[in-house]
Formats: structure tokens, C-alpha cells, sequence
């Protein structure tokens, strides 16, 4: 959900006033992608585990916010019969927000229209750090041998083990790089870059990015 600062800066507001506006945008994302049905899967990365460099008052206010987002949104999410998940590390995160996580997870956890991934106090690399020290304790009580390790025994070891790998990875702003998100999951990902800063995001331009992902042609390293 990137551009939200610059955006709010481009307009003489506080960067706060970005975030507030993407929360709007994330919902009508929700909405896009269940009118187009085919979705079941949208992952959102709403605080990476490199985020808590931002100014203190930043931090504070994402905080506050994504556990107020969970708040307002978690009915309306469950209405539409959307599967709300967490993926993220626990150490440092609000408790509050660990909270509103669990309690959206508890509620929406037999919904089947879509699952929303929130990944909060997210990153790529802590994920695979995290795996592999779950991992190393497994096998140091004699639960896994080094040869029952492969791709998907590891995928067990993630955050979300039952997530799938990523399709369409999508990013606005104009920036073109991944930044720790789903390292793992997005090896085989088809990469859509937007230029739009996120608050600017519409439905039209998840329908475009589809469009753009649907002519991609997917070899997985193999041939046609
Ligand atoms: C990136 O913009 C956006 C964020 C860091 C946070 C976005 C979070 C939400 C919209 C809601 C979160 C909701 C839940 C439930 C967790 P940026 O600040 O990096 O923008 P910039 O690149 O222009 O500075």
C-alpha cells in the first residue's frame, strides 16, 4: 500500500492523513477483488518489520491506526464473508494490535469468499529467520530429519502454511522493487508495477493490473 506519505505531502497534509486515506482504498481493493471472483488469496503489507525506522510519532500513529482499521473493519470483512488472517512477527508489535488480529481471525476464520492476509510487523527475511529457528528446533527434538526437508515441508514452517504461492504481485507508487515482502511465496510472482500513489488507487486499476497479469506468459523456469 505504498504512497500514502507522498501523497499526503504532495498535498500540504500530515503523512497520517495518507494512511487515512488508504484505509478507504484497501476496502474498495477487498471489493474489486471479489468482483472479480477468481481471487481468493489478497495479501496487503500494511507494517514491514523495517517500518519501525520511521519517526517515533509515525510508528505510534500506524500503531494505533491498523489496530483501529481492525476495529471499524472486521464486521464489514465479515459480512462479506472474508477470511481475515495475520502474517507477522509477534516481538514488538502493540499488544492491542496482536489482539485485534486474533479477535479478526477468530471471527472470519469459517468465512470462504476470500482470505485477506494483513501483514503486520511483516518481512520477508524475518519470516525465513523465523522458519528456520522453528525449524532447528524441531529437528534438536528429533520432530524432522534433514532429509524430510523440502519446498514443502518448508512452506510449513511459515507464517501462513496454507497460503498459496503469490500470482500477481502488485505494487503503485512507481516504485520497482519488492521490499521484504513474501520473499518465499513470490519466486514464480508476476511483477505489476503501478505508478500511482496508493490513495490514488481505484478499482479500474486492480482490473488493469489483472489484465496486465492474464497475458503474462508462466513458464516456472520450464518451456512452453
Ligand atoms: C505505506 O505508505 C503504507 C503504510 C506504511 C501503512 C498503510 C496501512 C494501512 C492503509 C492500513 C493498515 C491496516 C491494518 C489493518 C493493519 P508509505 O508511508 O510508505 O508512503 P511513502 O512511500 O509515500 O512514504
Amino acid at each position: 500500500m505504498d504512497g500514502n506519505g507522498r501523497w499526503a505531502e504532495n498535498q500540504g497534509l500530515k503523512r497520517t492523513e495518507g494512511h487515512k486515506k488508504g484505509e478507504a482504498v484497501l476496502m474498495d481493493c477487498v471489493d474489486a477483488c471479489l468482483a472479480l471472483g477468481e481471487v481468493k488469496w489478497l495479501s496487503a503489507y500494511a507494517f514491514s518489520t523495517e517500518n519501525w525506522r520511521r519517526a517515533a510519532d509515525e510508528v505510534r500513529f500506524l500503531m494505533g491506526f491498523s489496530r483501529d482499521v481492525l476495529r471499524r473493519q472486521r464486521d464489514v470483512l465479515h459480512e462479506k464473508n472474508v477470511r481475515i488472517v495475520w502474517a507477522g512477527r509477534r516481538p514488538r508489535l502493540w499488544r492491542s494490535v496482536i489482539r485485534e488480529l486474533e479477535i479478526a481471525e477468530e471471527l472470519t476464520k469459517d468465512n470462504t469468499a476470500m482470505t485477506l492476509v494483513m501483514c503486520v510487523n511483516y518481512g520477508g527475511r524475518a519470516e525465513l529467520v523465523d522458519a528456520g529457528r522453528k525449524l532447528i528446533k524441531d529437528a534438536q527434538e528429533g520432530k524432522i530429519r534433514p532429509e524430510q526437508l523440502n519446498e514443502q515441508t518448508m512452506s510449513d514452517y511459515l507464517y501462513r502454511p496454507d497460503m498459496p504461492d503469490v500470482d500477481l504481485f502488485l505494487r503503485p507508487s512507481g516504485e520497482q522493487r519488492t521490499s521484504n515482502f513474501l520473499l518465499w511465496q513470490s519466486a514464480y510472482a508476476e511483477m505489476v508495477y503501478q505508478d500511482k500513489l496508493f490513495p490514488d488507487f481505484t478499482p479500474q486499476d486492480m482490473y488493469d493490473a489483472v489484465l496486465d497479469y492474464a497475458k503474462r506468459d508462466r513458464r516456472f523456469g520450464g518451456t512452453k
